[in-house]
């Protein structure tokens, strides 16, 4: 049996159809993998796609590593969020400035650059793969994979308690 308790994440770009839930699908692959139980959501700063499904690129690329992610919805961060999730992680840093802005008083959730979990990588931002081509999310898809496993040896060396 495994005790590790991990805080929810939730992971954030700025339309929550490209980024984000490659993201998230990257982060709850690594939990399985690593035969870990935890929690995971995805969103967006904006609010244009909310409702829509991920970009057909996003899930034609998490397809290709046998992740179904037709399912998700996009849906845009709320107050609420910065109770909800021990970590709220950007995938770049217009969307961590964004998440600043908006945390409110009292906030809780840690607020972090996704890229800072990958060892050699800190301080990049994912970029948005949104106006590129299919070339672009196979980018994204590894850049995201990286952050994720970072982000889950950093809080099961932690013990699951930051
Ligand atoms: P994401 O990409 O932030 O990675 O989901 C984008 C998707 C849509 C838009 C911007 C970024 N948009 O402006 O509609």
């Amino acid at each position: 049996m495994n005790r590790l308790s991990l805080p929810p994440v939730l992971f954030v770009c700025l339309g929550n159809i490209c980024r984000s839930p490659l993201a998230e699908a990257a982060y709850r692959h690594a939990l399985a993998g690593a035969g870990l139980a935890g929690q995971a959501d995805s969103a967006g700063t904006g609010d244009w796609h909310v409702g829509h499904p991920p970009d057909p690129r996003a899930i034609a690329v998490a397809a290709g590593s046998g992740i179904d992610i037709s399912h998700y919805r996009a849906r845009q961060v709320s107050a609420e969020d910065f109770h909800r999730f021990g970590h709220i992680v950007a995938l770049d840093r217009n969307n961590l400035g964004d998440l600043a802005r908006i945390a409110p008083a009292g906030a809780t959730a840690r607020l972090s650059l996704l890229l800072d979990w990958a060892p050699g990588r800190e301080g990049h931002g994912v970029a948005d793969p949104y106006y590129g081509d299919e070339e672009g999310f196979a980018v994204t898809w590894q850049e995201v994979g990286m952050g994720a496993r970072g982000l889950l040896s950093a809080l099961t060396a932690q013990g699951g308690h930051s």
